[in-house]
């Protein structure tokens, strides 16, 4: 197999041959929030299953293509759907579109997800700013030779979400009245939604959600020096004495529900960026 440099280099070389899309922010969407995507007006869509190295999305609620286009007046580029490690595929798959979006140009990756929520101040449809992160509980995309053209081998973590990003998103929904929480995000390799003692465990570790998703492109990103932030709809609430049965369609609906906000947020940060 072609040695990543060059798997890259084809998928942006692909990429690039299909028109001048130069985006400058990248936009990775998560289960039942895609719908920023219908407020792109787009200049070009491409399925990942015609790029060239890319992986194919398999989960339901994922359809599965690049988008460019522009939001306000940013060039970005939108992931409708993003791959997981839970679906079979590689820490560094699942990481890759993150660096083709960086040799395009992209300097700065917003992220959304749907997690449980551990802290008890979260409701369902709470949204949470993910102010640092615990990637332990998963395998590191980094974890080989290191390709020194993309970043060190020993990436600095001390500022995983752009703090300035931060202050320029809580500033956003605070004027148009949108609570938004900050926390800890965990990730986690899924398909199984936690049990009640790892919920615990997760809690007492510092964490205030968890997911299956995030942690390793922000790695990815972070090694090429990228500009993260990210928000979290909590779909589920993981720790509570109820019986507390969670399913993949509750968290669907409750993302669906509380996708405008995080729209209108996204939205209104991308031309502050
Ligand atoms: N755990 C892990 N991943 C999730 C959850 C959860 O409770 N909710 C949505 N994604």
């Amino acid at each position: 197999m072609a040695a990543l440099m060059d798997q890259l280099e084809e998928t942006v070389r692909f990429i690039q041959e299909q028109g001048a899309l130069r985006p400058e922010i990248g936009i990775v969407l998560g289960s039942g929030l895609g719908n920023l995507v219908a407020e792109l007006a787009i200049e070009k869509e491409i399925s990942y299953q015609d790029l060239p190295h890319f992986p194919v999305s398999t989960v339901e609620g994922h359809s599965g293509k690049l988008i460019f286009g522009k939001l306000g007046n940013k060039q970005v580029v939108a992931m409708s759907g993003r791959f997981h490690y839970y679906e079979g595929y590689s820490a560094s798959e699942v990481a890759y579109p993150i660096r083709v979006m960086k040799l395009l140009g992209v300097h700065t990756l917003l992220l959304s997800n749907a997690a449980g929520g551990m802290n008890a101040a979260f409701a369902v449809g709470d949204l949470m700013i993910i102010r640092d992160q615990i990637s332990l509980f998963t395998v590191n995309p980094l974890i080989g030779k290191n390709e020194a053209g993309l970043g060190p081998r020993f990436p600095d973590m001390s500022e995983p979400y752009n703090k300035a990003t931060i202050l320029k998103a809580v500033a956003i929904a605070d004027k148009l009245g949108i609570p938004v929480h900050q926390g800890v995000y965990a990730g986690v390799t899924g398909p199984t939604f936690e049990t009640r003692a790892e919920y615990k465990l997760l809690h007492l570790a510092g964490a205030d959600a968890v997911g299956m998703s995030t942690v390793q492109e922000v790695i990815v990103a972070r090694h090429m020096d990228m500009q993260v932030f990210a928000i979290s709809v909590i779909t589920d609430l993981g720790i509570r004495e109820e019986e507390n049965i969670i399913t993949h369609q509750e968290v669907l609906e409750a993302a669906a529900a509380a996708e405008p906000k995080l729209t209108a947020i996204f939205r209104e940060l991308v031309q502050a960026i």
